[in-house]
Order: structure tokens, then C-alpha cells, then sequence
């Protein structure tokens, strides 16, 4: 056993007890580092994703500056789409741009399965980062089928969702398709992450929150579960966390598609979190990334009762409820990292 498997973050998500809460921030590795900024220079995002010494360096900046107790692996949920082939790019401030999308059967050809043989690269700055973390555990991540199609039906980023959700019901078969191919994607994406030392794991359906439950449970999630019992049982060690954003209505049937950790963004309470899912799931979140604008006795003020919130959990790692917004002073990150320490020792 390494000694990251019985670091505290995996603890807290086994639901076992912990000395103090772990905390980590969706987004540490990213433009409100200077340091970041400085190592991108000139260097386009998916690029940056593809080249090790890079991919190592950006994912350990935050750990080193902020003192969090876990790192997030530096890719993309774009970054296995482009590896099986997919012409696609991340436009700088927009997002993932999809060159031509996917809205027929033949766009599936468009799409083959991923093999671990079409990411060295990713297993490569996955060894090089967890050698380097030492006691630190790395969280790998995936986008979650729904969300991964959402970009490849629209094209891009979408307010609204209306071309995916048109396919989703006027074509179920040739959805249904399309995310049993996402859904491998992702599993082999997971699994290269894990099988490189990757301690925990993260399933992304950032916009999950835009579908009604029946829908979700209809059309995604046998997919998004096909992903969780697939690392389940190749990886049963390593835990799961399933986070989506406004996905309060959404919280149960994304724990049962076979979660460890549930992520729960700020419009949800911890606590509500916690009765909705019956005590059984660890949660994560979720301080709202705005509040790190606020003057800091209000903030401090917040960060306090998450952490108590947090002790009624069954296992609580302390987060924001989205990822740390671009224009936020990484010295507040600190002094936030600092405080969950404090606040939560036992
Ligand atoms: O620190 C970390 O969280 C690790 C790295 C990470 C990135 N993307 C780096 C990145 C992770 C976990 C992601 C996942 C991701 N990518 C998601 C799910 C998480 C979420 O935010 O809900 C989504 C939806 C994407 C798609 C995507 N990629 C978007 C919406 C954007 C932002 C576009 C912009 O410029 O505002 C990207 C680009 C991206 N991915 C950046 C980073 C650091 C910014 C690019 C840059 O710095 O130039």
C-alpha cells in the first residue's frame, strides 16, 4: 500500500475517521496562478495537456503554494476525445470547440474507442506527478458521457442544451449509442490515470444540473454508472467522487449510479446533501467560488460552518461548489486552506 491510499482525502471518502478535514479546490491548477499563467505562455491549452514536464508542473503548482491535501491530475475532458481523433479545440475563454459535431450515425465513426496505447503521454505525467506528490494523493478525473456529448452535439459550450436534448429524445437509440461510446472513453481514461497511481477518481457532469431527474435517469445514468462499475471493480481501492453543478434534484439517483463522494455545489446545504442521500455517501463541497471576492470575515465566517456542516457527514472533503474562478487572489486560497486545517482539527 502507498502511503497516498491512507491519506486523508481517502479516508474522508471511505467515510472512515480523519484527524482533520481534507480540502482541495476544483480548478487549483489554472489562470489565478501567476505561476501558471507564466508556464502557458504561448503554449495552446491541449498542447499543454499533451506534454508531461508541463502537465507535472502545473499540477504540483498549487499543492506546493496552497498546502491542499490532493492534487488534480492537469487534462481536460476534452483531452481522450482528441486522442481517438477527434478534430477539436479549447478556445481561450470559451471552451472545448468541436470542429465538425456529432448529430448522425456515421458521426460515430468519427469516434472509435480509446486504448490506453493512445495515451503514453497521460501515464507518463501520471507516474512523473505521483513520484513527485510523495504522500500526497492525485485525483484523477473524466467527463461523465452526458457532459462530454453536450460539447460534441452543440458543438461547443451551450447555454441550453437544446440540440443534445433534441437528439436525447428524438433519436434515444443513437444517444444511447453515442454515450456507451463516451462511457468506454471514459472508463479507459480512468483506468490509465488509476493503473499509473492516481488515488482517487473524479466523474465530471458539470451539466448534469440542466436535465429533469426522469431524464437524467433514463438517458445518463446507465452510462455515468457504466463508468463508476467499471472502476469499481478494476479498481476497487480507489474512490469515486460524482459531481455535477445545480444537481440538487439529482443528488440520489448520481450517488446510487455508484459514487463514494457525492459533489455538491453551494445551492445545496451539506447537510441537506447528507439526508437526501441517506447518510451512506461522503460529500464534497462547497463553498461558493464567488464567496472568495467577499471580505474575509464574511468568508472565514461561511468556511466555518461548512466545516461543522462537514462533521455531520459521513465523510466531508472540503471544496468549492465549482471550480476557483479565474480572477481569484491564490493568497485567499491559501488562507482558506489554512483555516479548513485549523478549524476542523479534532
Ligand atoms: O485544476 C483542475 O481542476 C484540473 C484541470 C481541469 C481543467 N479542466 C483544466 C482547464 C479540469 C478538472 C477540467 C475539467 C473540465 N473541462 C470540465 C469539468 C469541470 C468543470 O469546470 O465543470 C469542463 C466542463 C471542461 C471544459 C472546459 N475546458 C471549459 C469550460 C474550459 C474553460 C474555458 C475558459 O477559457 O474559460 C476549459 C479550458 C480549461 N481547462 C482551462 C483549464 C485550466 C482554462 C484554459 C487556460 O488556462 O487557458
Amino acid at each position: 500500500m502507498t502511503p497516498a491510499t491512507s491519506s486523508l482525502l481517502v479516508r474522508a471518502a471511505r467515510r472512515e475517521e480523519v484527524e482533520r478535514t481534507p480540502v482541495w479546490f476544483m480548478r487549483q491548477a489554472g489562470r489565478s496562478l501567476p505561476e501558471y499563467r507564466a508556464l502557458r505562455e504561448g503554449v495552446p491549452m491541449l498542447e499543454s495537456c499533451r506534454t508531461p514536464e508541463l502537465v507535472t508542473e502545473i499540477t504540483l503548482q498549487p499543492v506546493r503554494r496552497h498546502g491542499v491535501d490532493a492534487a488534480i491530475f492537469f487534462s481536460d475532458i476534452v483531452v481522450p476525445l482528441m486522442a481517438v481523433g477527434l478534430d477539436l479545440d479549447i478556445v481561450a475563454g470559451v471552451g472545448p470547440v468541436v470542429a465538425e459535431p456529432v448529430r448522425a450515425r456515421a458521426d460515430l465513426d468519427r469516434l472509435p474507442e480509446l486504448t490506453a496505447e493512445q495515451v503514453p503521454d497521460i501515464a507518463e505525467s501520471v507516474r512523473r506527478v505521483v513520484a513527485e506528490l510523495g504522500q500526497t494523493p492525485l485525483i484523477g478525473f473524466a467527463g461523465a458521457p452526458f457532459t462530454l456529448a453536450s460539447y460534441l452535439v452543440e458543438g461547443g459550450p451551450s447555454k441550453n442544451h437544446e440540440r443534445t436534448k433534441a437528439l436525447m429524445h428524438g433519436d434515444p437509440e443513437l444517444w444511447h449509442a453515442l454515450c456507451e461510446r463516451l462511457a468506454q472513453i471514459s472508463l479507459t481514461f480512468l483506468r490509465v490515470q488509476a493503473d499509473h497511481g492516481a488515488s482517487a477518481v473524479q466523474l465530471f457532469d458539470s451539466w448534469a444540473g440542466h436535465l429533469s431527474r426522469a431524464d437524467y435517469e433514463r438517458y445518463v445514468a446507465p452510462h455515468s454508472r457504466h463508468v463508476l462499475a467499471g472502476m469499481a471493480q478494476s479498481h476497487p481501492d480507489v474512490p469515486r467522487i460524482h459531481f455535477g453543478v445545480g444537481t440538487g434534484e439529482l443528488l440520489v439517483p448520481m450517488a446510487e449510479a455508484g459514487a463514494d463522494v457525492i459533489g455538491v455545489d453551494y445551492r445545496v446545504s451539506l447537510a441537506d446533501a447528507v439526508s437526501r442521500t441517506g447518510g451512506r455517501y461522503a460529500v464534497q463541497g462547497n463553498l461558493d467560488p464567488a464567496l472568495l471576492f467577499a471580505p474575509w470575515p464574511a468568508l472565514e465566517r461561511r468556511v466555518r460552518e461548512i466545516v461543522e456542516e462537514g462533521r455531520r457527514a459521513p465523510g466531508h472533503i472540503f471544496n468549492l461548489g465549482h471550480g476557483v474562478l479565474p480572477t481569484t487572489d491564490p493568497e485567499v486560497l491559501t488562507r482558506v486552506v489554512e483555516l479548513v486545517h485549523d478549524a476542523s482539527a479534532r
